[in-house]
């Protein structure tokens, strides 16, 4: 027979799609990387099999065990979807920020939802932070995956994004553009890729109410520069210790309103239907476009999928509701 044998073995080996309008637009090559074909529809399938798999052969999870964490969603689905495959119960902190339909997938895979307020400082108790660390303390049996922390999650993606990303452009990339949010993602494929060839600017996206961009540019954690925002998985209000900022040559900040008309510009001009998140590191883009010349090679990582922004970026209802339209 050829088949997988398990939904978990189709995690990976996403494609890496040419961007045909914006490459003619901005007089470059600018190339997708499309997490949203993983089965769970983003880039955090990666981490939650790799840190499952780790978990479970250093004796730290157990037959009949609990997984917990703390996430805006994407990492809750994907470990939700591994914890339903295996056998594991799944307890998901997230805050009131996650939209509707990241929750009713959660569900969905059999996990339990706990929903935290967005406003609620890291150290509060009633944080999702807080919240999912008392958990595991009061759990027998349980792992907290602690994503900002661990650095399974970025060698998840040492290990897979970034020697697809390699082979996929025949080593000629020049350029990687990458959401930081836990800074995993950007973190693991940047060391691989530089490890490869120092010379590929690795450009992190930031959004306009984070402390991280200032962070890497002044080493300056100001809790005056943390503002509200609507972005889901960029930027932060804590420095992970995931970010790995000697692998980032330059950092981003995007704001809500530029980055959702991007990843609607994506879905209408090169029919990908990618989440805010996506059109935030397509903003990141724009705004570097001036540095890009014309034989390079840039790939931007498209990190989770838009049919779970139906109600919020794609609603024109929403859109104007808040003012992005
Ligand atoms: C939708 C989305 N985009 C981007 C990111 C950022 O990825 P990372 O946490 O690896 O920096 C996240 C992570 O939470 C996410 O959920």
């Amino acid at each position: 027979m050829i088949g997988k044998n398990s939904i978990l073995e189709t995690i990976g080996e996403t494609p890496l799609i040419r961007l045909q309008e914006l490459s003619k637009e901005l007089n470059t090559n600018i190339w997708g990387k499309l997490e949203a074909a993983n089965p769970g529809h983003s880039a955090k399938d990666r981490i939650a099999v790799y840190v499952v798999r780790c978990a479970e052969e250093k004796g730290y999870l157990k037959p009949g065990g609990t997984i917990i964490e703390s996430t805006s969603g994407n990492t809750g689905r994907s470990l939700a979807m591994v914890a339903a495959l295996r056998g594991y119960k799944c307890i998901i902190c997230t805050t009131t920020k996650i939209s509707f339909e990241k929750k009713a997938v959660l569900e969905a895979y059999g996990a339990e939802v706990i929903v935290c307020p967005k406003e609620a400082k890291p150290d509060d108790p009633e944080s999702y932070y807080s919240r999912a660390r008392a958990l595991h303390e009061k759990t027998p049996n349980s792992i907290y995956i602690n994503q900002y922390y661990n650095t399974h999650n970025v060698e998840a993606h040492y290990h897979s994004t970034g020697p697809e990303l390699w082979k996929q452009t025949e080593g000629k990339l020049t350029h990687y553009v990458c959401c930081v949010g836990t800074g995993g993602t950007i973190s693991g494929t940047a060391q691989y890729l530089k490890e490869q060839n120092p010379a590929i600017r690795v450009l992190g996206v930031d959004a306009v109410g984070s402390v991280l961009t200032r962070y890497a540019r002044e080493g300056v954690l100001d809790e005056n520069d943390i503002r509200p925002y609507m972005l889901e998985g960029v930027g932060k209000n804590i420095i992970p210790s995931t970010v790995l900022f000697e692998y980032i040559d330059e950092f981003v900040q995007v704001e809500d309103k530029p980055s959702l008309l991007r990843a609607r510009q994506l879905a209408r001009t090169e029919s990908i239907l990618a989440g805010p998140s996506g059109g935030a590191a397509l903003e990141g883009v724009y705004q570097y476009r001036h540095y890009f010349k014309p034989d390079d090679q840039v790939v931007v990582l498209l990190p989770d999928h838009g049919i779970s922004y139906l109600s919020k970026l794609y609603s024109d209802a929403w859109m104007e509701e808040n003012g992005f339209l």
